[in-house]
């Protein structure tokens, strides 16, 4: 492990973006919660990261993360819902996010729903069905400026998995930060947060987003 890679690309009073490999850095951190939209192994290109990884190399990506804390929300999509259901184990909560439009057809089939997996009880009761969250893929109705990231998460999904499995002054972990949209959630959020991402591109942004002044708010649950 080089001592370049540990060396911080962004820091505040909140927030530390490492701009790096996950599975290095993530053995040096505790996190209180991993909160992430992880790569899916699909070939989305990312830029430096082309999303192809052999199948073993990517199950064991997933099951380091997983093990480098005992609470998690990630976002779980239908083609990877099996392996992460194995990896995080039969206490993973499925939350399903209701999409408001018509979704893209899968299949035959038009696809109404996003997926969560949650580990770790929330800190107040919560439905497991959220229907008040714009996704992508609503062509108008998905205002949320993306940054050119493929992979670009909705806010609201991961505020929400922030505010339900954190405290105020708890350590977020995203090891898959991309354009920072969870360390900006945390920060806003009265969290300290640390992400990680491979290409210096989305470290830019997610640099540049964490530095804006942010409101503190609390997502409505
Ligand atoms: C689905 S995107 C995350 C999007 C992010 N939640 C956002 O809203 O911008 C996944 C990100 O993981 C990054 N990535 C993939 N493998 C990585 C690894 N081993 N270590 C760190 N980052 C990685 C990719 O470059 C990509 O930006």
């Amino acid at each position: 492990l080089g001592v370049q890679t540990l060396t911080p690309y962004y820091q505040d009073d909140a927030v530390t973006l490492y701009h790096g490999e996950c599975r290095e850095i993530l053995p040096t951190l505790t996190p209180d919660v991993i909160v992430t939209d992880p790569p899916f192994n699909v070939g989305k290109d990312y830029g430096t990261y082309k999303d192809k990884l052999e199948a073993s190399e990517y199950e064991q990506l997933m099951r380091t993360v997983a093990s480098a804390s005992e609470r998690h929300g990630w976002v779980a999509p239908h083609v990877r819902l099996e392996l992460f259901l194995n990896i995080l184990g039969p206490q993973a909560v499925t939350i399903v996010v209701r999409r408001g439009a018509a979704g893209p057809y899968r299949f035959g089939w038009a696809n109404q729903f996003e997926m969560l997996l949650a580990v770790g009880k929330p800190n107040r009761m919560t439905p497991d069905l959220w229907d008040d969250i714009r996704l992508k893929g609503e062509g108008y109705f998905f205002r949320e400026e993306h940054y050119g990231n493929p992979g670009y998460t909705p806010y609201q999904i991961l505020a929400r998995l922030v505010a339900l499995l954190s405290e105020p002054g708890q350590l977020v972990v995203d090891p898959f930060a991309g354009t920072g949209t969870t360390l900006h959630a945390a920060k806003a959020q009265g969290r300290r947060a640390i992400g990680v991402e491979i290409d210096e591109r989305w470290c830019e942004i997610a640099a540049r987003r964490c530095a804006q002044e942010v409101l503190a708010v609390e997502p409505a649950a």
